[in-house]
This record gives structure tokens, sequence and C-alpha cells, in this order.
């Protein structure tokens, strides 16, 4: 029995909650090791529908759960997400919920920088989610972050505050903010540390434990490979690697660590914010998918936008992320319409293209090259094995595995547990 990470192989949104509180009940840990609480992830257990952005998944069943030093952690968010949780009854302890001492915070100053460098931007804006997470990864690869760790130290923060506000009162100044009220965040970690600090560990220690037990450790991702900092759709991606070998730098554990690597595929294609997207329809078949769906983002509540499955998009994050096997998930979308297209190249200019060029450029005038094939007029929401699936749908799962070139391990037909298709179980294999 090895680990399983679970990462989005598209732009985020794939269905991955419902996949990771599956995987989660039955793992010994579970590890988020980026992003921050950008991402979404909505579980619905019992009649209980929890709305999850920087809480680990296990959390809900009280799996012991850590934040890695690889997520940049919002103190105050977390505390307010800990008091929603609460109040559905479900109280977070150190013995559940355990942070890496070496998480660097966001803080207020990058959430105003975030929402200025986008408001500055016009065409140029990256749509991100607004909360800080871009600058304080910059902050923290420019060494000059905070981290939960100097919560401990409230007494050294004066140097550390010097290199950080050097730098921001720079940029405020460029958007003619005033300086960083240094007393005031001084004032506003010195309320929120003790809080932090309660959970907060060597948590490399409690990882290599157990990986000398053999205990079985879930790894879950937030985003998807496309939102990734070097293998995304740059510059429109997220500030963080994504991808499965990010698994080890941001937890703390060896290269080896990942263990099966579930790449969880929609059915289709979604995706928030700006950036290219070859195969996006605006037409009533995308407003279709939108609603079927119910595309609309966990966090920001942003409308998503909707278009055909992406074989090439998907084969290439197969490919750099080393996916093992793929989750496909809301294939139940699709029921009922007369024909699905997949897209299995692009025309840029007068070349085509087996996978997307980095160029920004190229990507935004990239046209698909599809292959249609019948859709099927019966149901496959609810179906638990291949038997209750339209014979049409079956095809459409198998094309799919052939161009991206990776095994379907399961297929989910609805945000119910139970309704899923098991082929290999993840941890077993
Ligand atoms: P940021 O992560 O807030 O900097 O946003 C950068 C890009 O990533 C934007 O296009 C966001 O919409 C996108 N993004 C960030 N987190 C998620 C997520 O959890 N799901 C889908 N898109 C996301």
């Amino acid at each position: 029995m090895g680990n399983v990470t679970v990462i989005g192989a598209q732009w985020g949104d794939e269905g991955k909650g419902k996949i990771v509180d599956w995987l989660a009940s039955r793992a010994d840990m579970v590890v988020r090791f980026q992003g921050g609480h950008n991402a979404g992830h909505t579980l619905v257990v019992g009649n209980e529908t929890y709305k999850l952005s920087l809480l680990p998944s296990g959390i809900v069943r009280g799996t012991p759960s850590v934040i890695g030093n690889g997520v940049v952690l919002d103190p105050w968010a977390l505390k307010a997400e800990i008091e929603k949780i609460a109040a559905q009854g479900l109280s977070i302890t150190p013995d559940v919920l355990m942070i890496a001492e070496t998480c660097p915070l966001i803080l207020p100053i990058h959430r105003d920088l975030d929402a200025l460098r986008e408001d500055a931007s016009g065409a140029g804006k990256i749509g991100t989610t607004r909360r800080g997470i871009g600058p304080a990864y910059e902050d923290k690869v420019g060494r000059r972050a905070i981290r939960v760790c100097d919560l401990a130290h409230l007494g050294q923060l004066d140097p550390l505050l010097d290199r950080l506000c050097a730098h921001h009162d720079h940029l405020r100044a460029g958007f003619g903010w005033p300086p960083v009220d240094r007393d005031r965040l001084k004032r506003d970690l010195e309320g929120i540390a003790d809080f932090v600090l309660a959970f907060a560990r060597p948590v490399w220690r409690d990882l290599d434990e157990a990986r000398r037990r053999g205990r079985r450790i879930l790894f879950e991702g937030a985003q998807g490979v496309l939102l990734d900092v070097d293998h995304g759709t740059y510059p429109f991606v997220t500030s963080s690697n994504t991808v499965a070998g990010t698994t080890g730098s941001g937890s703390g554990m060896g290269p080896s660590a990942a263990g099966f690597v579930l790449g969880i595929v929609k059915a289709y294609t979604t995706r928030v914010g700006s950036g290219p997207f070859p195969t996006e329809l605006s037409d009533e078949v995308g407003q279709r998918l939108g609603e079927r769906g119910h595309e609309f983002g966990t966090v920001t509540g942003r409308q998503r936008r909707c278009g055909w499955f992406d074989a090439v998009l998907v084969r290439q994050s197969a490919a750099v992320s080393g996916i093992t096997g793929i989750a496909l998930t809301k294939i139940d979308v699709l029921d009922g319409m007369e024909t699905v297209k997949i897209c299995t190249g692009y025309r840029i200019g007068d070349k085509t293209y087996d996978y997307l060029p980095p160029h920004a450029a190229d990507q935004a005038r990239a046209e698909p090259i599809y292959e249609e094939m019948p859709g099927w007029s019966g149901t496959t929401a609810g179906a638990r094995s291949w038997a209750d699936l339209p014979a049409q749908a079956i095809k459409y799962v198998r094309r799919i595995e052939e161009l991206i070139r990776c095994p379907v391990a399961l297929v989910s037909t609805s945000p119910q547990r139970d309704d899923t298709i098991l082929v290999s179980d993840p941890f077993a294999s």
C-alpha cells in the first residue's frame, strides 16, 4: 500500500473534492503541499456540505491533516474557516490539524498588492482570486516573508519588517498608496499568533515517522496542472507548482513520496480567470455545460468558462506531472448531447501542433482540431459499473484514455460518494 497524490489535470475545479474525500477516508494522513485559500473544495458528507479553501479535506472525517511548508497561509482566513467548520459541528484540534512552522504567511499587504496590480493591469490582468497568493509567494522566494515560526518570536519582528516594508513601501508608493502601517501589522500578528501556533509543528518529522511506519499518506493538490507556474499557460497561472513533483518539496518528504498520481479530469473543460482556452464555447452548448455542470467558482462565485474536452492539454498534463491514472468526473453533464467533440490537435497559422506551444500569443491563436463522436441518449448519472453506462459513453471514455495515453482508474457519475465506477484502487497499486 503506497501513498496517493491527487492533482487536477486541467485548470482546476475538476471535482477533486469528492475523490479526495473518498481517498481521505482510507488514508492515515492528508497533506496539502501548495497553494493557499485560493482553492475551493466542496465535500458532501451525509446531509452536510463543507466548503474548504485552506484546510486539507481529511479534516472533515477526523483524519490527521497537514498544511505543508509549500502552502501560503493566511492566518485570519484559517481562523475564519475553522470557525465556519466549527459552526457545522466539527471541532478542529491540534491532534487533527498540523501546520508546518515554515509556512510563509499571507498578510493584508499581499491582498492589497494583488488587487492593486490586477486593477492596474487592464487587458493584461490575470483574473486572480485576489487573495494575495502571488505576492506572498514572491515574498517567500524574495526571502522577506514572515513565517509561522516568526509568530513565536514576535519580539524579533523588526528586522523582518524592515526588509518586508522596504520592498512593499516602494511598490505601494508607485500605486499612490501609503506605506505599510507597521504598528497595525504587528498588532494584527500579535492578535493571531497564539491561534496559529497551537497547530504549528515540525510536520516533516511527523511525516517521516508516518513513512517509517508504512502509513498511507494522501497528498491533496489544489488548482490544476495547467495553472502550474512552470508548466501552465503562463502568465495566466497561479504562483505555485501544482504538479505532483511538488509533493516532496512542499511537505518535507523525498521525491518518491507522491506514490500513485491520480489526475482528476473533467469530461469537458472549464476555466476561471483570464488566459487561453482553445476549446472554449461561447455558444448555447457552452452555456448548457455551465448550467448542467453548475460551473460557478467555489471561492469567488465567478462563472466558469466552458468548452469541449481537450485531449492535447490533458495528455500534456499527464506527461509533465507523471500521472499514473485518471479519475474522470462529471460525465453525466454530457448526457443527452447529440454529438460530443474532443480536441486532438491545434492549428496555429499554417502549422498544426499535437501539444500547446509555450508562447501566450500562439496559445491565444490556437484553433482546436476536433474529432466528433455521437453522444448518448441514456443517462450516466449514478452509474456504479461499466454495465450501467450507455455504450456510446463507454466509447467516449475509452477514446479519452487512448488520446491522453493514460488509463482511467475511476469514473465519477454524480456528487454522491458511492456513484463511482472503480477500475483500479490507487491505494492498492
Ligand atoms: P491566484 O491563484 O489567486 O493568483 O489566481 C491565478 C489564476 O489561478 C486565476 O486564473 C485564478 O482564477 C486561478 N485559480 C486559483 N485557484 C484556483 C482554483 O482553486 N480553481 C480554479 N482556478 C483557480
